[in-house]
């Protein structure tokens, strides 16, 4: 459980459930620590919310996610909770003309590699001072078992970071590092990543809330919305659920 004024990491603190889930842990007391890409938006948060701490840092370079975490560890030896929530996802298909290797690394870097050294850079802290236990959560998607169409890259980011937080829980089951492994299932959440479509969404300060709870409740998979229904509807009709995420 996190205690008040417990240090709090969340990337991706700019926009739409990230943002949310600051707001949630700043009014909860949490010393919140924002990341973002972005200077301006971020001195925008810490205006707007008294006590919160940036980082800035593109999670697409691998260097940039190792200094913020020396950074943040340094800072904050006691952090309890690290939300790998940041995340980008470009549309389109591979047969695409516009297709390109870099943009393809770049959200494999962000989705997916940036998660694991952040998780990799909490567990080596925790392993090295011992402390009290921390939780890694990292934000997922029904699409991590199910893709969808369109996005293929993004669906694929997923799978690997649900496939990841398996094994490493598994592999700190035996280390005694004191960290537990969350993820978290989204439906369609309205944000600005899916501002362009036009589906029944959930809020995204809702998620936010679903997200903590599922966090204070101490669960491995916290399904969130309408993505509670996988783990029961894939158990009976797998069929059924690909083809209703197939077009998602
Ligand atoms: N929305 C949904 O329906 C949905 C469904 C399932 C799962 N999810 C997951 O939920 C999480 C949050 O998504 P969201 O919908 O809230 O997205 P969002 O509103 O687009 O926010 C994404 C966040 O990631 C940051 N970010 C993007 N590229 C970055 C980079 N190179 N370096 C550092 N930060 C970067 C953005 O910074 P800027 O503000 O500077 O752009 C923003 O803070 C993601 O993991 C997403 O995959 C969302």
């Amino acid at each position: 459980m996190t205690q008040q004024n417990d240090p709090v990491l969340i990337t991706g603190a700019t926009s739409g459930i990230g943002l949310e889930l600051l707001r949630l842990y700043h009014a909860l007391g949490n010393q919140v620590i924002a990341h973002g890409r972005s200077e301006t938006k971020l001195s925008k948060l810490c205006d707007q919310y008294s006590g919160v701490r940036s980082i800035k840092a593109d999670l697409g370079d691998a260097d940039a996610v190792d200094a913020m975490m020396a950074q943040v560890m340094a800072d904050f030896p006691d952090l309890s909770l690290v939300i790998n929530n940041a995340a980008i996802q470009n549309d389109g298909r591979m047969t695409d003309a516009e297709f390109s290797a870099s943009n393809a690394k770049k959200e494999i870097a962000i989705n997916f590699l940036a998660p694991v050294l952040i998780c990799r850079a909490v567990i080596m802290h925790q392993i090295a001072k011992r402390r009290s236990r921390v939780r890694i959560v990292n934000v997922s998607s029904g699409l991590a078992f199910f893709p969808k169409t369109s996005s293929a890259l993004y669906c694929a980011s997923k799978a690997a970071l649900h496939s990841f937080s398996q094994s490493l829980r598994y592999q700190l089951a035996s280390a005694d590092a004191a960290v537990a492994i969350s993820e978290v299932f989204l439906p369609v959440v309205d944000t600005p990543m899916t501002s362009a479509r036009n589906v029944r969404k959930m809020s995204a300060k809702l998620a936010a809330l679903s997200i903590h709870d599922g966090i204070e409740a101490g669960q491995d998979e916290i399904y969130v919305g309408k993505a509670r229904w996988i783990p029961l509807i894939s158990r009976i009709s797998p069929a059924l659920m690909k083809s209703i995420l197939r077009n998602g």
